[in-house]
């Protein structure tokens, strides 16, 4: 049975920092940033978004009334949960008028927390193969102000609905995984930023993507050749570009310009958003989906790490997805709206993270799914 991506979308906020100018705020010379880093722009999550209200308004772009009736299961990747008992997919599940006969689940394991959703879709739709398992990675990435891990900042929340006999991409039975209790990457109970040690986590991300690359080629003896592009969780755009040089540094200057420019059409979206965390590899394929010419049965190899740390390296063969509808899907992203640093500091500390009660600046949110506040420790939700 062919079980993979069926439908997939995407949603952040309509506010966004340009990093050239965060960069001279921080006294950094601008290529840093643009070059060194390499991001341009970095999506401004409101205080009227939470990680349940960018899935719900993700999620609600690729749902219709027969997947509400249908899906059976949800699960819900998530490193910025709301609560730490009651599952993100409960409101969601809710908000989105989603059958009640659905069962729903919130995965947490950092950036990989998404890629755990897919294993266990497959092992669902195999028992059961009629049915349609909506899936969504949605978060906030947050570091402290004039931190070095500021610039990989972002947000947003990606939805896919898998079943069998996908409409997008297949996805293999296959994959390679790896574990290492490492703290490369953390968040403490309580705490509302990350705490992070950049540099090793950078390092520790090339030895997981080595080690499950060439595990995943010596698994089912492809070769990087076989490969029409290798995507990456992206926590800022030069990560996986260094993952994918030290990858393919074996391979002819033809071979290995041939999937520089791959991973240079899949890397478009997170370059003007950010770190997704748990969307940031899904967000990866969107982008090449909509920017690559890709054919029939080309092999996509799929790269997911979440700090901690785990890492899998699986695949995807691309089926005759409608790209135009795709590419339309995402116009909106065109009309965000520039914020100062300024503004963008007022918003980062605006976020009401350690209140009990509270009411978000929700009137001025476009979004379809707002967070309107707080009462006695219990959110509430709404819709415009
Ligand atoms: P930093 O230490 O300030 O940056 O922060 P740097 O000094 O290393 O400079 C970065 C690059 O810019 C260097 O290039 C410089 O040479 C270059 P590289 O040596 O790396 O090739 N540079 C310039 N280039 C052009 N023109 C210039 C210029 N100046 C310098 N003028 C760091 C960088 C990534 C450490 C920081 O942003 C950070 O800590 N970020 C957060 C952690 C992170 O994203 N880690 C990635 C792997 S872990 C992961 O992916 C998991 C995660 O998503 C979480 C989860 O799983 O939940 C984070």
């Amino acid at each position: 049975m062919n079980i993979g991506i069926d439908k997939i979308g995407f949603f952040t906020s309509d506010l966004f920092l340009d990093m050239a100018e965060l960069a001279t705020a921080r006294n950094e010379d601008p290529n840093k940033y643009l070059i060194g880093i390499g991001q341009k722009k970095a999506a401004v999550i409101r205080n009227s978004q939470d990680s349940v209200t960018l899935a719900a308004n993700a999620a609600s772009k690729i749902i219709d009334d027969a997947d509400r009736q249908k899906i059976d299961l949800i699960l819900f990747g998530t490193e910025s949960g709301v609560d730490n008992s009651k599952s993100g997919s409960v409101y969601l599940q809710h908000l989105l008028g989603i059958n009640q006969s659905a069962s729903g689940v919130e995965l947490k394991q950092a950036c990989f927390g998404l890629t755990a959703g897919i294993r266990l879709a497959m092992g669902h739709i195999m028992m059961k193969p009629d049915s349609r398992v909506l899936l969504v990675g949605s978060d906030i990435a947050r570091y402290g102000l004039h931190s070095s891990g500021e610039v990989t900042q972002g947000g947003g929340a990606v939805a896919m609905i898998m079943s069998a006999n996908p409409r997008i991409m297949t996805i293999s039975k296959e994959y390679s995984h790896y574990t290492k209790d490492i703290m490369d990457f953390w968040r403490p109970l309580g705490f509302s930023e990350a705490l992070v040690d950049g540099k090793y986590s950078s390092d520790e991300f090339i030895q997981f993507f080595l080690k499950t690359y060439n595990a995943y080629k010596d698994m089912t003896k492809l070769e990087s050749s076989d490969f029409e592009a290798l995507v990456f969780h992206l926590p800022f755009t030069k990560m996986g570009y260094k993952a994918l040089r030290a990858g393919i540094e074996d391979e002819t200057v033809e071979e290995q310009n041939r999937l520089f420019e791959a991973f240079d059409e899949s890397k478009q979206l997170s370059q003007i958003v950010g770190n997704l965390y748990t969307g940031s590899l899904y967000l990866s394929l969107i982008s090449l989906l909509i920017n690559r010419e890709l054919k029939q049965n080309d092999i996509i190899g799929l790269f997911s790490y979440g700090s901690g740390a785990e890492g899998e390296f699986f695949s995807g063969k691309i089926n005759n997805y409608d790209k135009q509808s795709l590419i339309e899907s995402l116009k909106w992203l065109d009309q965000r709206k520039q914020v100062t640093v300024k503004e963008y500091e007022r918003i980062y500390l605006s976020a009401m993270l350690d209140s009990d009660d509270f009411e978000t600046d929700y009137r001025e949110d476009p979004a379809k799914f707002i967070l309107k506040g707080q009462k006695n420790h219990q959110r509430i939700y709404g819709e415009h």
